[in-house]
């Protein structure tokens, strides 16, 4: 499967990209607010079966997909289906994302975010999409509300990172209420995406 953005690609994983996703799966400032990492090369491995495996499921309920810019893994985005989505046949899915810290502050999590999110609405037919970001990370959050996301709730005490209990906000955004473009043009326009679906 392949998504394309004005700058990115966003496709499936090969086993040829363990060398670029282990560089920013084992750096800690990759990993300072979430509940994985930094990896040990096993878990890097562990991470490209996983994604593997959940490409060829069908019906699939995991698009996590590599970030390209010119051919280049900068980064990991996903959408997963809920368990209660999966429960009660609610249209919901959850969205994260990973950009490797050189690639920091270009829009390209919001872009990439931006497709993922099209997507689920255009071609999954969701309900509503959510994430959750730790308060401290003003980055994640800054992300979500850029492309269109509101909070709807915090979690207290919802992760262990690093030995320590962490908050986590919950993000939504609903088919019913979306706004069409909610990224401002010059980074990202849905009437642009050019959706591949090659299984
Ligand atoms: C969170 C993360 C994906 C953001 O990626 P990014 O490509 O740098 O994000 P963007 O450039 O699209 O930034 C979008 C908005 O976030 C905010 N933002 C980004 N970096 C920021 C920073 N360091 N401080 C404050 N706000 C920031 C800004 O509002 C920015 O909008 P602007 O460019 O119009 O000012 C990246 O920092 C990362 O990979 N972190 C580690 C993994 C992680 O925490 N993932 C999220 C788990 S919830």
């Amino acid at each position: 499967m392949k998504l394309a953005t004005r700058r990115l690609v966003l496709r499936d994983y090969g086993a040829s990209d363990f060398e670029a996703v282990h560089a920013f799966a084992s750096d800690p400032r990759t990993t300072a607010f979430v509940d994985w990492g930094p990896n040990a090369e096993q878990d890097t491995l562990d991470f490209l079966e996983f994604c593997r495996r959940k490409a060829s499921e069908v019906p699939r309920t995991n698009h996590t997909l590599a970030i390209t810019r010119d051919g280049e893994v900068i980064g990991s985005a996903g959408l997963t289906m809920n368990a209660r989505a999966r429960r009660d046949r609610a249209r919901e899915a959850e969205i994260g994302y990973t950009i490797r810290p050189d690639q920091w502050g270009n829009g390209y999590a919001t872009e990439a975010a931006a497709a993922l999110i099209d997507f689920g609405f255009s071609q999954l037919h969701l309900s509503r999409i959510t994430a959750t970001c730790r308060p401290e990370n003003v980055a994640s959050a800054g992300v979500l509300q850029k492309v269109g996301m509101g909070q709807v709730g915090l979690l207290k005490n919802d992760r262990l990172i690093s030995g320590r209990w962490m908050d986590s906000l919950v993000f939504a955004i609903d088919a019913v209420n979306r706004s069409p473009d909610p990224v401002s043009a010059d980074t990202w326009s849905s009437q642009a995406i050019n959706l591949v679906r090659a299984f």
